[in-house]
């Protein structure tokens, strides 16, 4: 069947699809369009980021580790020692979600050690055994329904070495902290009851020489599929586009791990932004025996096809489905895009027919406040801030991404060179690399693999071309639609890894003489792969060796580096070099060049840690993008500086500019292109403004000096975010003074608080020797503005409505803003195993009361129990529920079905006050509400006329059992003393609390 006779049928296939399963398309501000078709599927992706249990270990002794490295887990199956075991108690161990990076909750520590300083000074590593061991635990339920489905846990990083158990079996380790790892867990799962998965990472050994965090920095996952299914990284979608149309090459890998022959088809359809089916194919008659795997491969005219570029980064789903016997058995969604790309040796990179100038930056994964563990929206935050100075391409040094930094690429239009991380051939090695091209070949952004940087022990021998060549074999064989380099700092060497490339990386010009390479070797394409490292710390304006600080112009490089306009210059004038990547586009821990202590991160950044710009982004930004710029540096608040000369630069793409001190003329300069304009300034108070003139245009900008700060100002990158315990809004913080003016040399230390559905999970501020914490666990955040900002990330909840982030600063004027959360899909995601305690109130649960013996008890209300009924404050503290009757039923919705082990109903007796206990309490169940089953019964045996005042707990213990209505029946209310009934008393019952588990 060809593509164009079997769209139709695809077409009815899908629409049969999407009646049984929800159809409404999940929207969250992070990911606007292509959200996940909705299909059919017999496939589950869940979240199980959410409910972690954690503790630091102890590298040092197995007491502190709880217990690891005793006893003889290795054993025997399911023999498993201390925390690893599925009974540990964790109950006091924190709560908290992923992603998480507990390097960046410590301290920093003044170590005299080039791996501790190029880490950023952070207690992690073999010299901090008690900080460098982190645990992690979550337990979670499987419903007996599942029996039959295969089940797979899914990390998609963590650094570092970590073991995994589940139900005290271990699953394996994993040692790249960059890489993605899981486990078929199908075989070690206990359905219809609680499971627990147990990781303890290890983060003594460092991979980079740059801060890589401690911790399960990334998502993690809990897959559900049939045995006959799509396997990870099963599909590979590249495109040839035509004239008019596209061709869309779909390979679908299909697996059977069960034991039974199956027959299937294999449908891959192209579904557009708009969510319409623009193309499809068919291969029907797929047979797979036990354990077998076979490829289909189709392909699918696309007509008319809009390109994926960098300003309309058009994307495309493409649904594969497998279905046997008329059902769907399986459905994976890819996001890719259509587009060409093609280096030359003479004219550097083409897009789509279209030469585009690489204008990159290297970046490592850390931001401020957050570490490495960065929620989505603050990838699309970064890559926002790049594409702002007109950057359209990423290298991800020195390490595969985070999946959703290439998403953003993806949506937002970014190139990517994605990068490997250590150079090897052996199982190990070669597996992160092939993982690596299997998990990215399907980002239209990835335009180039980096098989390596800077190997410079074997980058000049036979040794680095065979692993070179060995690397490329595999590459050639996963993804022969790209072509790959190497970041190379061995100036015009050529022998070694160089030798085998179709394309030459340059790390820095200032050690290669990249002219006479090209005269040497014609024939390889060349480009910068790293340049710049110029350092420069945000406003500030000299040197300063003490705190650590490099001034704001761009003057300064380290030996192997250049500034921003001389590396620039250089490759713009040859048009043979298909452009570079600036080291880097942000700052990052670690690396403090050329300083060390107190300076704990890095210079090198066009931007700070928190993504304010630095004085360089306007140079980028004018010589880059398509938008006016005119920016004046330094501020003009430089009191005691009077009458003395301040270095004026102005980073423009006018084609004059004129500047003015207080309205005096000081002369109009001609921008020489690529270039920037400085003035020497006498500096007096007042306004400093600049006019550019830009074809007829005038363009104008100023700074002025400024008053003391007297309010403060936040800025949030988005007002609304989506109410999924993931969305996060970028909360900027400056000073303004009386007359509304950012100030610009403001430090005040201003403190922060939240208010209603969000949190706080970091600060920063950009100042690369600041010692204040980033996190502060007990939420009592605060951070000093660092030149004039800082930055507060707020984090929202699962509840819809609005949080409200208060700063206030000492002798400052109280600033409060509104972020509404608005109510959204959550991603689907494993639900957090915890016993629900119903104390005096059932928290966000219905509650039905079903005896209406008493009509003097009719609200519900914050502290009812249940429905009907109200605990009065006249009974002690309130939160006691009082009963006067024979029997109380009470019936409590658990809002959704959850497995059920354990409940228990603590109730009072005080003899004094003649309340008494029930003589039995009965416990039912039922899914729907209706037809409650029994499951236990509990007998009081505390004798009727016991004195005193104590509570005691009912408790019914039984097999896992799936609920929703929970029944409690406290039977014999009126079970009186004799003494009390024959002085014509009536008994209380008074319940403390219901506990679920
Ligand atoms: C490069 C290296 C980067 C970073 C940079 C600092 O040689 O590839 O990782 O260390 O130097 O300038």
């Amino acid at each position: 069947m060809n593509a164009r006779s079997t769209s139709i049928l695809l077409g009815a296939l899908l629409l049969a699809a999407t009646s049984f399963v929800s159809a409404t398309p999940i929207q969250r501000n992070t990911e606007k369009k292509n959200r996940e078709v909705p299909i059919g599927s017999a496939r589950e992706k869940l979240l199980l980021d959410f409910g972690w249990k954690f503790h630091l270990g102890d590298a040092s002794s197995p007491g502190g580790d709880f217990n690891f490295g005793l006893g003889a887990p290795f054993a025997k199956a399911g023999e498993a020692v201390g925390a690893l075991h599925p009974n540990f108690n964790d109950s006091t161990w924190r709560t908290l979600d992923l992603p998480h990076d507990w390097a960046v909750e410590q301290e920093f520590v003044n170590v005299r050690d080039d791996d501790v300083k190029s880490h950023g000074y952070k207690p992690i590593g073999r010299q901090f055994p008690k900080t460098t061991v982190g645990w992690y635990r979550r337990a979670f339920f499987i419903p007996e329904s599942d029996e039959g489905r295969r089940l797979e846990v899914k990390f998609d990083g963590i650094f570092r070495d970590c073991i995994v158990w589940l139900n005290g079996h271990y699953l394996g380790n994993n040692l790249s902290g960059y890489r993605e790892f899981g486990y078929d867990i199908t075989d070690y799962v206990k359905y219809g009851q609680k499971n627990v998965l147990v990781v303890r990472v290890d983060a003594s050994q460092y991979e980079g020489w740059f801060y890589e965090g401690a911790g399960i920095y990334r998502h993690t996952w809990l897959l559900k599929h049939g045995h006959v299914h799509i396997p990870d990284y099963g599909i590979f979608v590249h495109t040839e586009v035509g004239k008019n149309s596209a061709r869309v090459k779909a390979e679908t890998e299909v697996v059977n791990d069960g034991d039974d022959r199956v027959t299937c088809e294999v449908l891959s359809s192209v579904v557009d932004e708009r969510g319409r089916t623009v193309a499809s194919a068919l291969a029907p008659g797929v047979t797979l025996r036990g354990s077998e795997r076979k490829t289909v491969r189709l392909n699918i005219a696309v007509s008319k096809p809009l390109l994926w570029s960098l300003e309309d980064p058009h994307l495309y789903t493409l649904i594969s489905l497998v279905k046997s016997r008329g059902k769907i058995i399986d459905s994976v969604t890819t996001l890719f895009g259509i587009r060409t790309v093609r280096f030359d040796k003479d004219k550097g990179f083409f897009l789509n027919g279209r030469r585009v100038e690489i204008k990159g930056v290297c970046c490592h994964q850390d931001h401020a406040g957050v570490g490495s563990a960065l929620p989505d929206r603050l990838q699309y935050y970064r890559i926002e801030r790049l594409k702002e100075m007109g950057c359209n391409a990423y290298r991800t040094s020195h390490n595969p991404p985070t999946n959703e930094l290439l998403e953003a690429c993806n949506r937002l239009g970014m190139l990517v060179m994605d990068e490997n991380r250590l150079m090897g051939s052996s199982p190990e090695l070669m597996g992160q690399f092939e993982q690596l091209i299997l998990r990215d070949r399907n980002h239209p952004s990835v335009v180039m693999w980096s098989l390596g940087n800077e190997e410079w022990l074997i980058q000049n021998t036979d040794v680095g071309r065979r692993l070179a060549q060995s690397l490329i074999r595999k590459l050639k064989e996963l993804d022969p639609t790209r072509i790959y380099s190497y970041a190379a700092n061995n100036g015009n060497q050529y022998e070694g890894i160089n030798s085998v490339l179709p394309v030459r990386g340059f790390n820095y010009m200032t050690i290669s003489d990249i002219d006479k390479y090209r005269n040497d070797h014609p024939g390889q394409i060349l480009f910068g792969s790293e340049e710049a490292s110029t350092l420069c710390t945000r406003g500030i304006y000299a040197n300063d060796t003490i705190r650590g600080y490099l001034c704001d112009y761009d003057v300064n490089a380290p030996g192997w580096g250049a500034t921003a306009e001389k590396w620039w210059r250089f490759y713009v004038a040859r048009p043979w070099l298909a452009g570079a990547f600036v080291w880097t586009g942000f700052d990052y821990r670690g690396e403090p060049t050329p300083y060390s202590w107190p300076c704990i991160n890095s210079h090198f950044g066009i931007m700070d840690m928190c993504g304010f710009p630095k004085n360089n982004f306007f140079y980028y930004q004018a010589w880059w993008s398509n938008k006016d710029v005119l920016h004046i540096a330094p501020h003009w608040n430089w009191r005691g500086k009077e009458g003395q000369i301040i270095d004026v630069w102005c980073q423009s793409n006018c084609e004059s500019v004129e500047l003015l001190l207080n309205g005096k003329s000081l002369g109009k300069k001609t921008m020489e292109p690529n270039s920037h304009l400085e003035w020497k300034v006498t500096y007096e108070p007042g306004v400093l403004e600049a006019r550019g003139w830009k074809q007829g245009r005038v363009v104008t900008t100023k700074v002025e000096t400024t008053g003391e700060p007297v309010s403060i100002r936040l800025n949030a990158d988005r007002s609304a975010i989506s109410a999924d315990g993931e969305d996060v809004s970028v909360v900027n913080v400056t000073t303004l003074d009386d007359r509304g003016r950012e100030v610009p040399i403001a430090d005040n230390l201003v403190r922060f608080e939240v208010v209603g559905n969000g949190k706080i999970i970091g600060v920063g501020n950009g100042d690369p020797s600041s010692h204040e914490p980033d996190k502060y666990l007990s939420d009592n955040y605060q951070r000093r503005l660092f030149n004039g900002k800082c930055q507060v990330i707020v984090l929202s909840t699962k509840e819809a409505g609005a949080v409200e982030l208060r700063a206030s600063s000492e002798g400052l004027k109280t600033e409060v803003i509104t972020i509404r959360t608005e109510p959204c899909e959550p991603r689907p995601s494993v639900s957090v195993y915890t016993p629900m305690i119903l104390k005096h109130k059932a928290v966000g649960k219905k509650v039905g009361y079903m005896n209406t013996f008493h009509p003097r008890y009719s609200a519900g209300g914050p502290s009812a129990l249940v429905n009907g009924m109200m605990g009065s404050t006249e009974f002690g503290d309130g939160l006691w529920q009082g009963f006067e009757h024979d029997d109380l039923e009470a019936v409590i919705d658990l809002g959704e079905i959850t497995a059920v082990e354990k409940i228990s109903s603590n109730y009072l007796q005080d003899s004094p006050s003649w309340i008494f206990l029930p003589t039995s309490v009965e416990y039912s169940v039922s899914e729907n509400g209706e037809n409650f089953k029994v499951i236990a019964t509990v007998q009081n045996d505390v004798p009727v006329d016991k004195e005193g005042s104590f509570v005691k707990a009912f408790s019914g213990q039984f097999l896992p059992t799936l609920a929703r209505y929970i029944k409690v029946h406290a039977k014999n209310i009126g079970n009186l003393p004799a003494w009390h009934r024959s002085a014509g008393g009536k008994a209380w019952l008074f319940v403390d609390e219901v506990v679920v588990e």
